[in-house]
């Protein structure tokens, strides 16, 4: 198997299956043995489902008819092709490899076309990118119902959001501040020669100028023994000096405000980044991490374990408090509700295409639902934090201002920082400001 073979197989299911990127990369990429093989395959799958709106639109107009939906594969393949010579600088011979995948796939008979297409897009790129970028949405290669609600929800940024959401995300590290400050990793990069600064707004975060593998990452994970041999390494020897976290989802912490020797519900964990976070920068008696996903538990787990933290860790809906809550109340609730996850298509591209209008409806009623029913476990005086990776209204600041118009007992905590946009309630990163991903937070006080 080589590269091009591995992304059309993970394109075909991820664009004409509707299966996840993440999901078919941890399915396919194992079949490729080199590591560079693997990155090429990785940056083929991403950059195609980034552009696909547009490489969609040019392939329409190289077919002289379409390809049947057996074939699928092919087309996968022609996407790859165009990608290729549009966006990657690769050499010509890339076109050859290109072709050459028909033969993997058992597919001979598309060697000429797969080769006339590719060829007859090199003598008339120019002409056929002016022609299909005459449309926006195949410009910025957004479905059209995105863009619409984007330029509703942000009439003077949708356009930056939709560039950002085409853009290639920074890999940015949380240093567990258990192990060791932000300041002590960034010398430790620096003697390694990884190039890195510190990520603005928070005070353990740090954005790697290139993004790189992060087991080579020092102190991410345990050194073996045998390689313990001067007193640095032996710090590190456990792992877990670091995780990796956009900024924007590294505020959390900041903003729930736990004090010492209290207790904490986190009603959506899995995979536990964030109860990581609050593990890491408070001193919690109780910290309750519920997700109601069988599937995703062990990620939370692993999270805990890798870090050398604990949690209470259920599987349980937080919607249904008569299942799992013990009556004790809680002085603070973090509420990162499941989302359209809009704020992170640079991250996810295949939100794009995978995402429907009818989710968010179903979305929306979700996250009702949640905070209505965790809001009575919180004390009086206590503080709910509602999170989400998105920058639609209906999910954000619509969402919480119809609670607080269905309860007495709730007050937004304004939210006063130097990031983000201020809403009618809570805040807003967009995605790409400050390099960040798109993120929404609002805060609530209960009155006593
Ligand atoms: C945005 S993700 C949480 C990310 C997590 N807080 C982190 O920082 O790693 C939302 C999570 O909510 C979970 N979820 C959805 N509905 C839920 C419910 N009713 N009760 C508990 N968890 C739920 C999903 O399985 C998903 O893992």
């Amino acid at each position: 198997m080589d590269a091009r073979s591995v992304a059309t197989q993970i394109l075909t299911q991820v664009i004409w299956h509707k299966h996840s990127l993440s999901d078919c990369l941890d399915t396919y990429l194992p079949d490729l043995n080199d590591a560079r093989e693997r990155a090429l395959a990785q940056n083929l799958c991403y950059g195609v489902l980034r552009w696909l709106r547009r490489l969609q639109a040019l392939l329409q107009c190289l077919l002289k008819q379409p390809l049947k939906d057996k074939d699928s594969d092919i087309q996968a393949l022609l996407l790859i092709g165009l990608y290729q010579l549009i966006y990657l600088r690769i050499p010509p011979y890339a076109t050859a490899a290109t072709v050459n995948v028909t033969r993997t796939l058992k597919k001979t008979w598309a060697t000429g076309l797969v080769n006339g297409v590719l060829r007859n897009f090199q003598r008339k790129s120019d002409i056929l990118l002016a022609k299909v970028d005459t449309d926006i949405s195949v410009k910025l290669a957004h479905p059209i119902w995105l863009l619409k609600r984007l330029k509703k929800d942000w009439p003077t940024q949708w356009e930056a959001v939709a560039q950002a959401n085409n853009s290639h995300p920074p890999l940015t590290l949380r240093v567990n501040n258990r192990c060791l400050s932000r300041d002590a990793y960034l010398e430790h990069l620096r003697e390694v020669g990884i190039a890195a600064t510190p990520t603005p707004y928070v005070d353990s975060g740090i954005t790697l100028d290139v993004p790189m593998d992060v087991q080579n990452l020092p102190g991410f994970t345990p050194v073996k023994s045998a390689e313990v041999s001067d007193l640095k390494i032996n710090q590190a020897s456990q792992g877990g000096w670091v995780s990796v976290q956009d900024g924007s989802a590294q505020l959390a912490a900041q903003l729930l405000d736990v004090q010492a020797g209290t207790r904490v519900l986190d009603a959506c964990a899995a995979p536990g980044g964030k109860t990581a976070h609050l593990l890491e920068h408070y001193e919690i008696d109780t910290l309750l991490a519920l997700d109601n996903k069988s599937d995703r538990i062990p990620l939370l787990e692993n999270t805990l374990s890798r870090l050398h933290l604990k949690a209470q860790v259920h599987c349980a809906d937080a919607s249904q408090p008569d299942t799992w809550w013990d009556g004790q109340l809680f002085d603070r609730i973090l509420l990162d509700v499941p989302c359209s996850g809009s704020g992170i298509i640079r991250r996810h591209p295949d939100i794009k295409y995978l995402r429907k209008p009818k989710d968010i409806v179903a979305l929306t009623i979700q996250q009702a639902r949640l905070i209505e029913k965790v809001w009575p476990l919180l004390k009086p005086g206590g503080k709910l934090l509602y999170v989400t990776c998105s920058v639609f209204a209906e999910e954000n600041y619509l969402q919480i201002q119809k609670f607080l118009s269905q309860v007495t007992d709730a007050l937004e905590t304004v939210l006063l920082a130097d990031w983000g946009h201020a809403l009618p309630i809570g805040r807003q990163i967009l995605p790409g400001e400050n390099n960040l991903d798109g993120f929404y937070y609002a805060c609530l006080s209960k009155t006593n």
